[in-house]
């Protein structure tokens, strides 16, 4: 579904991503996990049209997506979370959907926030962020400001939100990072159902139980170059990916 061929990308002297290659099979969940600085964002960033590769392909169901803004690449079908979570602090739950990438073609934004001039068509916006808003178990905080949630449920609001899209790839930036541990387990939960309805996912995490109990397959990046690739078990198991990363003391 996904393959990044030797992508590069440089910011003065350093080499952020080195060389990267990944292949991310259709509905299936893929890890991308490395120490702090290893490239594992900005490797995101150049997959998801924030950044341009200095050299390198990248096909998404056989295009090639490289040079795609975006907003593109978020129509192709591919939509991400952000290790910080990119929310609107002072609107509502609901607001925060209703104004998620993708709500409707040529749609103007404000209208949907203003209330005004409501068309049939936002009206199907409305119900299904009503419907997401349930699944993720957010529906009775749906009036309340995104920054009075706590920073698990804006987790949750930001996955709520990337499917407002209705990607079939979902790249996520460290979807567990900073959350209490039963939370974690609804968002794996979350993950794993929504793995079950087609959607594939690449995530990055730094929580090794996270990553063994969703991923088919993990990537390990070191320096921005991929040390290790295989099973969680494998990785786990491999001396390279211990030494660069396991060892470390900030791994769970
Ligand atoms: N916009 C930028 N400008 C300059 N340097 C950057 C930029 N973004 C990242 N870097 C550098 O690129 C390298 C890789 O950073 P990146 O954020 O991709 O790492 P990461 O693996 O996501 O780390 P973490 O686990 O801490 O989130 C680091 O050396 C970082 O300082
Ligand atoms: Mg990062």
């Amino acid at each position: 579904m996904l393959e990044v061929f030797n992508v590069t990308k440089s910011f003065g002297g350093v080499k952020a991503v080195d060389n990267c290659s990944i292949t991310v099979e259709k509905a299936g969940i893929c890890g991308l996990i490395g120490p702090n600085g290893s490239g594992k964002s900005t490797l995101f960033n150049v997959i998801t049209g924030y950044y341009r590769s200095d050299s390198g392909k990248i096909l998404y169901n056989g295009n090639d997506i490289c040079k795609m803004k975006p907003h593109e690449i978020v129509n192709m079908g591919m939509s991400r979370t952000f290790q910080l979570t990119h929310l609107f602090k002072r609107m509502t739950l609901m607001e925060n959907m209703l104004i998620a990438p993708k709500l409707q073609e040529g749609e103007n934004i404000w209208k949907a926030l203003l209330g005004r001039n409501v068309k049939k068509q936002e009206h199907g916006n409305f119900e299904k962020a009503m419907e997401l808003l349930e699944f993720f178990d957010l529906t009775h905080l749906r009036n309340e400001y995104a920054d009075s949630i706590s920073f698990g449920q804006q987790k949750l609001l930001e996955m709520a939100r990337t499917m407002m899209a209705e990607p079939e790839m979902v790249l996520m930036d460290e979807p567990t990072g900073g959350v209490n541990p039963v939370l974690i387990n609804k968002i794996i939960g979350y993950i794993r159902k929504l793995r079950d309805m087609g959607i594939t996912f690449l995530i990055v995490e730094h929580n090794m139980s996270v990553i063994s109990e969703l991923c088919d397959e993990v990537y390990v990046l070191d320096y921005g170059k991929n040390i290790a690739s295989g099973s969680p078990e494998e990785v786990r198991n491999d001396k390279r990916v211990i030494d660069a990363y396991l060892g470390a003391e900030h791994v769970t």
